[in-house]
């Protein structure tokens, strides 16, 4: 059984889509819900739709190891992903499992405004949503910060989300996870966890990790960066990122309050590394490189083999090996 409840939300499986590719139309997404994936997460949208950066904009290693991207977040604007006919065409008319939706400001006043818009729309009853998700690290903004590597206004951006109505009440309106960056030293861990603790009244998951923002491939032949804008750098995906983002999973397990869930993201392409992602701590698992190479089948063949090592090790459900990495 690979069915877990994340942020009060019960999944069917643990392995469900990050935001990002093959999430940007109700096309797209219907297939995520068709598949064995445990929800269906859409893209990070901004309040406005936009086109995103000029081609080429995304990148594969001949051999699979790593991808890039710098998209410059295209997508079609967040009255397109709380809207009852997207969300009716994505998860077909009697849906079995959450639509979440993700969100990207271009500043903290469009968050802001987004998140009173997906307010609305909930409390009109219209539509599922079971949750949403604070993007806290697009590394791809031309003149804008990562807002999780800056500690300032990350806590601005908590303190301003907290104090809006639909989180000023006992009990959130609907759950908020929050997507952060990749940390590499354990003073930026604490900080990062610190805040997010803080507001543990209103932050039910973080998702670790986001691309590692800034990376650079170049084409041997052409001699240019691989990616066209922001000179080439670009957030880096794919297996190559596997190992950061297990320890990021592992340390945000460790450093933040029991009432968080800890999503793990980044470079899972199998079973076998859902199952290190869940040793680790993580209550779910998204995936979000080999969906965009592979396709929506990967979420099937993720679940299958994700179940093939439980009977093989004797675990009867997620609860039995989460968080329980042994020391040496
Ligand atoms: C984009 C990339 C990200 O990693 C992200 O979180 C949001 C948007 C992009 O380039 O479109």
């Amino acid at each position: 059984d690979i069915s877990v409840t994340l942020a009060g939300v019960p999944l069917t499986s643990c392995v469900y889509n990050a935001s990002g590719p093959r999430t940007g139309s109700s096309a797209a997404m219907s297939k995520i819900a068709k598949s064995a994936s445990g929800g269906v997460l859409a893209k990070s949208a901004t309040i406005a739709s936009q086109k995103g950066n000029d081609l080429p904009r995304t990148w594969h290693e001949d051999n699979g190891k790593a991808s890039l991207n710098s998209e410059g977040l295209p997508n079609s604007g967040i009255d397109y992903y709380i809207d009852p006919k997207t969300i009716s065409e994505t998860m077909g008319e009697s849906p079995t499992k959450p639509y979440m939706v993700s969100i990207s400001g271009k500043n903290i006043a469009d968050n802001l405004q987004m998140l009173q818009k997906i307010s609305s729309t909930i409390e009109s009853g219209s539509v599922n949503i079971a949750a949403v998700e604070l993007n806290l690290a697009c590394p791809n903004i031309v003149g804008k910060p990562t807002i999780g590597y800056d500690f300032e206004q990350m806590e601005d951006v908590m303190k301003q989300v907290a104090s809006l109505p639909c989180f000023s009440g006992s009990k959130p309106l609907f759950p908020l996870g929050v997507k952060m960056p990749p940390y590499f030293d354990r003073p930026h861990f604490e900080m990062a966890a610190a805040i997010l603790n803080k507001y543990k009244h209103i932050v039910s998951y973080a998702a670790s990790i986001n691309t590692i923002g800034n990376a650079l491939a170049i084409d041997y032949h052409a001699e240019m960066p691989v990616i066209r804008a922001k000179g080439g750098f670009a957030g880096l995906s794919g297996p190559a990122v596997k190992y950061t983002a297990l320890a990021n999973v592992k340390q945000m397990r460790e450093l933040l309050d029991n009432s968080i869930d800890v999503v793990g993201a980044g470079g899972v392409q199998t079973g076998r590394d859902a199952f290190e992602m869940i040793l680790c701590g993580a209550t779910a698992v998204q995936v979000g490189t080999c969906h965009w190479t592979e396709g929506p089948g990967c979420f099937d063949r993720i679940c299958d083999e994700l179940k093939a090592i439980m009977k093989d090790k004797g675990y009867g459900n997620v609860e039995d090996f989460r968080g329980k990495l042994k020391e040496w």
